[in-house]
């Protein structure tokens, strides 16, 4: 593991589609709020609009598209390669929507680290926002954790309530989570990496 010239945590960002949280993180990396060095931004999805947004801002990428019928641990072989010829020292996914192996959580122990768009334990899996409102809650938020083998499970290090109104749908429930998530994202990485928690 290597810290740049200046002593911050090189990380990775995982994506899969959009990247506003990732963009959310390089913004913090840029303007000194979060001491991380961004070393690379890696997709398992080649056209996510995140891999073209990280190129613009001049941050390292790789496309790891994963391959149907091929074991998890060969789709990840190139991810995790990337990692240790990079130096990184915390993985952080941003929207990564595959299930890492017990392998791969293994090579990071307690140095993955994942948002969620609810309040775990409650609401786990893919599509928390439409299940929060499926189950008529007046509250939700976001969740970040520590990722172990099981999905949406590990140690949570930091959470913020976002409230439902009457009426919410997905379209309008969604960017308040995001807000929520921009937000808190940055910050529980700065006091994570710097132990001050
Ligand atoms: C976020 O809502 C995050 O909580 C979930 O995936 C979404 C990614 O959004 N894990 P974006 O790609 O960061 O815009």
């Amino acid at each position: 593991m290597k810290t740049d010239a200046s002593g911050r945590p090189r990380i990775a960002i995982l994506i899969s589609g959009t990247g506003s949280n990732m963009e959310a993180i390089l913004s913090a990396c840029k303007n000194g709020s979060l001491d991380a060095e961004p070393a690379i931004v890696i997709s398992d999805n080649p056209d996510a609009a995140g891999l073209r947004k990280a190129r613009a801002r001049g941050v390292k990428t790789l496309a790891s598209p994963y391959r149907a019928r091929v074991p998890r641990e060969e789709n990840e072989a190139p991810i995790l390669k990337a990692l240790r010829d990079e130096g990184v020292e915390w993985v952080v996914l941003a929207g990564f929507m595959k299930i890492l192996t017990p392998g791969f959580v293994r090579a990071f122990p307690g140095r993955i680290v994942n948002i969620h768009p609810a309040l775990l334990p409650s609401f786990p899996g893919a599509h928390a926002i439409a299940d929060v409102l499926e189950a008529g809650s007046d509250i939700t938020g976001v969740t970040v954790h520590i990722v172990d083998e099981l999905v949406d499970h590990g140690t949570v290090i930091s959470q913020t309530e976002v409230a439902i109104f009457p009426g919410d749908t997905e379209e309008t429930l969604a960017p308040r989570i995001h807000d929520a998530e921009h937000k808190l994202y940055p910050r529980t990485l700065q006091q994570l990496f710097h132990d001050d928690f």
